[in-house]
């Protein structure tokens, strides 16, 4: 019960927000997404205030948590495949093929669901109109007919046909600033910091790599 409170108390804060906002915009238009959201229409009438709010709060919420969990779960991956650490350490220009392949690997957001308006044919089975279909991003993403060795997170996976970010018309609008964002993260990680094996036992404390001085010995 708390916790509902607690959801409708933040979804207040967020309206409150971005009622602001939609005034601002609406009276100084510039060139940026909330002046879109304010002045929006559908079919020749503004749009009614909860699809507003809906577009401000996807945009403002969606994603943080997809792309840290991105972060923390290609760490976790480099740690327990080693080769991949090394070679990602001794090349940094595989960031980009590493950040996309850390996101296979992780798969952060599990499900969409979505429903067919027209019965749909797949694979020899009827999908009837109105029926849920859960989109299993997760278990795409190790589909052991398309990625060879599907649960090795390779750092220069290359093609990389996931299906992460979604597909269609429902694209991930955010996918180009999450990866952004990881491969920075790894930019900086990865010169700082020494692989365990390298440090001296007396700092071997229990994780696989630890904060090293620019000098390179162990902080
Ligand atoms: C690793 C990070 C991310 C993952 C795995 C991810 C995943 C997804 C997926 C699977 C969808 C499609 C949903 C569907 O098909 O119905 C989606 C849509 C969307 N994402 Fe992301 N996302 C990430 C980061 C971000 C970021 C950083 C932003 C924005 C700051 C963002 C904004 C959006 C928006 C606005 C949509 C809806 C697009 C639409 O319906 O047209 N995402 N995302």
């Amino acid at each position: 019960m708390a916790e509902e409170q607690g959801t409708r108390d933040a979804l207040d804060d967020f309206r409150s927000n971005f009622d602001v906002l939609t005034e601002d915009r609406r009276a100084n238009p510039r060139s940026d997404i909330a002046t879109t959201r304010a002045n929006g229409q559908v079919g020749g009438c503004p749009m009614a205030g909860h699809e507003r709010l809906s577009y401000y709060v996807i945009v403002a919420a969606a994603g943080h948590d997809a792309t840290a969990a991105s972060i923390g779960g290609g760490l976790q991956g480099l740690l327990e495949f080693p080769d991949g650490m090394a070679k990602l350490r001794g090349n940094l220009g595989l960031l980009g093929t590493a950040a996309e392949e850390f996101v296979r690997w992780t798969a952060p957001v599990k499900h969409f669901m979505r429903t067919p308006h027209k019965p749909v044919e797949w694979r020899g089975t009827t999908i009837p109109a109105g029926d849920a279909i859960m989109l299993a991003f997760a278990s795409a993403c190790r589909d052991e007919a398309v990625f060879e060795e599907p649960d090795r997170p390779r750092v220069d996976r290359s093609p990389n046909p996931h299906l992460t970010f979604g597909i269609g018309p429902h694209f991930c609008l955010g996918k180009y600033l999450a990866k952004m964002d990881i491969e920075a993260f790894y930019r900086e990680l990865l010169p700082s910091t020494i692989s365990r094996a390298d440090c001296p036992s007396a700092v071997r404390c229990g994780g696989a790599a630890v904060p090293c001085s620019p000098a390179g010995s162990p902080r």
